[in-house]
C-alpha cells in the first residue's frame, strides 16, 4: 500500500504517519526528518536545506526529488510505504508519478489531515521534537512519560528551529501557495480522502484506518 499525507504543517502528518507505518508494516518515510537529520550530521546537504528550512521555504525539488526516489528503491519499500511531507509541490507530484508508472505501481490513498490554520500556530509552539529518531510529543496533548525526554530512544527533546511563531506563519504561507494545490490534484485521480484533524490523535488514527481496512 502506497499512501501520502498530506495537510499544513503541523496538522498531524508525521504523529498519523508513524501510527499507519506500525499497524501496516509498512515504512514512514518523512523528508523533513531525513533533512533534519542530515543537519544534525552536519552533511552537505543539511547545509543546503537548513537556508531554506529556516526562513520556512521549501527545499528547491531537485534535491527533494532525489532523495526521495533513492529512499523508495530502498528494499524495504517493497510492499510500500507511507510518505509523510512528500510531495509539497505538483511537479514533485509529477515526477513521483512518473517514476510509479515506469514499475506499473501508483499511489493508493492520499489522506489530507484537515486543521485550520488557527489551530496550527498553537500546536507548533508546543511540539517538542527528538531529533534521532523523530519521536513527536506535544506538552499538552501528547507529553513524553519523562519531562524533555524521548520515550522511543531516550534523547532529549527539543523545540524545532522552524517552530518559531514567525517561522511557522511563513510556512503556512507556502503550504497554500503550493502545497495546497495537490488537493485538486490527487482529487481528480480518484485517491483523495480528507479527516478532522482537530480531533483527538486516536480519533484521526480511527478515521484513517477505516479508510485503509
Ligand atoms: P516537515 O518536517 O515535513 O514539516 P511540516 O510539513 O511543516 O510538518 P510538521 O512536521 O511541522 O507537522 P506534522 O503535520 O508532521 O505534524 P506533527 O505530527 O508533528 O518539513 C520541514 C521543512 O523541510 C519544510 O518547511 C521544508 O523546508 C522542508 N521540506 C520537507 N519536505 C519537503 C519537500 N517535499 N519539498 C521541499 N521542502 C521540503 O504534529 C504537530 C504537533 O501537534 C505535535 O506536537 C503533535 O504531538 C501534535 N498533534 C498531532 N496530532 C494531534 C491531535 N490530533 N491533537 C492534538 N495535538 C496533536
Ligand atoms: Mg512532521
Amino acid at each position: 500500500m502506497k499512501i501520502i499525507m498530506l495537510g499544513a504543517p503541523g496538522a498531524g502528518k508525521g504523529t498519523q504517519a508513524k501510527l499507519i507505518a506500525e499497524k501496516y508494516r509498512i515504512p514512514h518515510i518523512s523528508t523533513g526528518d531525513i533533512f533534519r537529520a542530515n543537519i544534525k550530521n552536519g552533511t552537505e546537504l543539511g547545509r543546503e536545506a537548513k537556508k531554506y528550512m529556516d526562513q520556512g521555504l521549501l527545499v528547491p525539488d531537485e534535491l527533494t526529488v532525489k532523495i526521495l526516489l533513492d529512499r523508495v528503491s530502498q528494499e524495504d519499500c517493497g510492499n510500500g510505504y507511507v510518505l509523510d511531507g512528500f510531495p509539497r509541490t505538483i511537479p514533485q507530484a509529477q515526477v513521483l508519478e512518473e517514476a510509479l508508472n515506469k514499475l506499473g505501481e501508483k499511489i493508493d490513498y492520499a489522506i489530507d489531515v484537515d486543521v485550520p490554520d488557527e489551530n496550527i500556530v498553537r500546536r507548533m509552539s508546543g511540539r517538542r521534537a527528538c531529533l534521532k529518531c523523530g519521536a513527536t510529543y506535544h506538552l499538552e496533548h501528547i507529553p513524553p512519560k519523562k519531562e524533555g525526554v524521548c520515550d522511543v530512544c531516550g534523547s532529549n527533546l527539543v523545540l524545532r528551529d522552524d517552530d518559531q511563531p514567525e517561522t511557522v506563519k511563513n510556512r503556512l504561507k507556502v503550504y497554500h501557495e503550493q502545497t495546497q494545490p495537490l488537493i485538486d490534484f490527487y482529487t481528480k485521480k480518484g485517491v483523495l480522502r480528507t479527516v478532522d484533524g482537530t480531533q483527538d490523535m486516536q480519533d484521526v488514527f480511527r478515521m484513517i484506518t477505516e479508510i485503509l481496512d
